[in-house]
């Protein structure tokens, strides 16, 4: 299904570039830097989708180096793959380059969302976003967070097979309501869930607005996420309640003039939240459940460090504390070493708004410019054996500016901190409590959008006692 999602995808950018040419005329101040830029535009594109994008990128880096321009669904693209060059677009210079997204994403989720802006309105959002998701808030969310994750976990049990992915998708949705909105009653989360699904699905469907298409189904979804969530400020302006999750902070948000936000800027950094929070953690979180399947002596360890802490709150009776999650070095390298090998986020995009040059080459206004934070993640020079798992290698801190799954700068990740919590909290409860055996095992990926194991990591669990009983251990 990711494969035909990612075709859909590409075609539709294909049209749309086929309609839309964008070639940059820029002034020849300096010189472009070197790279081929495909025998016409449909080529580099083929190739990076025909092939695997680490092969695709690690061999013109090796050609022609650490900057290199190509062609990408018709933009002319500057790819950087150093951790130096990533620095200075997303950092030092990051004012000269906008971030970029397709115009009919953009539209889904929202113009006023967090991470397509830049300048005043960007921070204020961003400070309101950090603020919301700080140590100092998720901390009161650990006994909350575990109970979803108990209940999902069980939800799995009994010997049916289940989709991890798809399955973890409602756990990362479940805890970004919670961090929104707090508790939510059952039939509006419910409400909620259905129609986010239907949105979710259209975030990668050719944007066409015709009835019955997958996007049109997606706009006339949001419009239904629009009503449930007035309904619920309704509620709670009603009741006269101040809370300090998400939806609080935007309600109680005044900028130095004073004004408040619009419905929409309310509506569309929600979506915003949503949307960066799901998939992205969902993802991390399947490669996790692989990755300590695949090797049972990491089991044994993470079991180790985890056993003591289950044992201490009377077999998981008592919640976790938050000072037990931040003593979990072991399971927390894990975390650290499945971002970097699954690098889910493997780059991103900006937009050069001015002639911008970079050691003597000139990155010219309105191309687009790549970090390929992948690249970084895999380069030998830094990760040692890169394609071999090893958590250890996070007993030591990476090198500078080598490691970023977060991303680096102004739009840096400002939910890390509870995607970490929420990863440490399941992965507590999974291996003190269930098993489980992967049903489809193989190397195979799959976009959805982000790159998963093969059909979303097919696996079956049990308690652990029947577990034990039916001699799985
Ligand atoms: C393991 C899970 C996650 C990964 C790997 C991840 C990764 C990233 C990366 C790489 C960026 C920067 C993109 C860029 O610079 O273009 C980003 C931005 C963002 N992330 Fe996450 N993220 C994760 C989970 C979350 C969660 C749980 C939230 C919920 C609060 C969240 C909210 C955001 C927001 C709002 C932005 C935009 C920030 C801005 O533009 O200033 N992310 N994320
Ligand atoms: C979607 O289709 C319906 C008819 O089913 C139509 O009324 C509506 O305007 C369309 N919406 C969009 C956004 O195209
Ligand atoms: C894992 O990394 C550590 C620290 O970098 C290193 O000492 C160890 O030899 C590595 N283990 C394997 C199996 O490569």
């Amino acid at each position: 299904m990711g494969v035909i999602i990612l075709y859909g995808f590409f075609c539709a950018l294909l049209l749309f570039s086929l309609f839309k040419k964008h070639w940059g005329k820029p002034q020849q101040r300096g010189n472009l830097p070197p790279g081929s830029m495909g025998w016409s535009y449909i080529g580099e594109t083929l190739q990076l989708y025909s092939q695997n994008p680490d092969v695709f990128f690690a061999t013109r880096q090796k050609r022609f180096g650490e900057i290199f321009k190509t062609h990408i669904l018709g933009y002319p693209c500057v790819m950087l793959a150093s951790p130096e060059a990533i620095r200075f677009v997303l950092v030092t210079k990051a004012d000269l380059f906008k971030p970029t997204y397709p115009r009919s994403k953009e539209q889904l989720i929202g113009p006023s969302a967090i991470f397509f802006h830049q300048g005043a309105y960007h921070s204020q959002m961003r400070k309101l976003v950090q603020g919301s998701f700080s140590l100092k808030i998720i901390r009161n969310l650990v006994p909350e967070i575990e109970a979803i994750a108990m209940s999902t976990l069980e939800s799995w049990c009994g010997g049916k097979i289940v989709n991890t992915f798809y399955e973890l998708k409602k756990f990362t949705f479940d805890v970004a309501v919670l961090s929104i909105f707090g508790d939510l009653d059952s039939p509006i989360k419910e409400k909620l869930r259905k129609n986010y699904c239907i949105l979710d699905k259209g975030y990668n469907s050719f944007p066409l607005s015709l009835p019955g298409t997958s996007y049109n189904t997606s706009v006339l979804a949001r419009k239904k996420i629009g009503q449930i969530l007035f309904e619920i400020i309704r509620v709670r302006k009603e009741k006269n309640s101040v809370q300090n999750d998400f939806l609080g902070s935007l309600l109680n948000f005044k900028d130095e003039k004073g004004e408040i936000l619009r419905d929409d800027q309310i509506l569309d950094n929600i979506i915003g939240v949503l949307f960066a929070a799901q998939d992205t953690t969902a993802s991390i979180l399947t490669w996790i459940l692989k990755y300590i399947h695949d090797d049972p002596k990491l089991l044994e360890a993470i079991k180790k460090e985890q056993k003591p802490f289950f044992e201490a709150n009377d077999g998981g009776n008592l919640p976790l504390t938050w000072a037990q999650t931040r003593n979990m070095p072991l399971t927390n390298g894990v975390i650290m070493e499945s971002l970097r090998m699954a690098s889910i986020i493997s780059f991103t995009f900006r937009e050069a708004v001015t002639d911008v040059e970079y050691n003597g080459y000139l990155i010219p206004k309105g191309w687009k410019v790549l970090p390929l934070f992948r690249n970084i993640h895999h380069n030998p020079n830094f990760f040692t054996e890169p394609q071999t798992f090893n958590s250890s290698r996070f007993e030591v801190g990476p090198k500078y500016n080598t490691f970023m799954p977060f991303g680096i700068g102004v739009h840096a990740c400002p939910g890390n901190e509870v995607a970490k919590l929420e990863m440490l909290i399941l992965i507590h409860h999974l291996v003190n409590r269930f098993r489980w055996e992967v049903v489809v095992s193989s190397s195979g990926v799959q976009y959805a959008p982000f790159p998963v194991p093969e059909q979303g990591l097919p696996a079956k669990f049990w308690k652990e006692s029947s577990a034990n009983m039916r001699g799985q251990d």
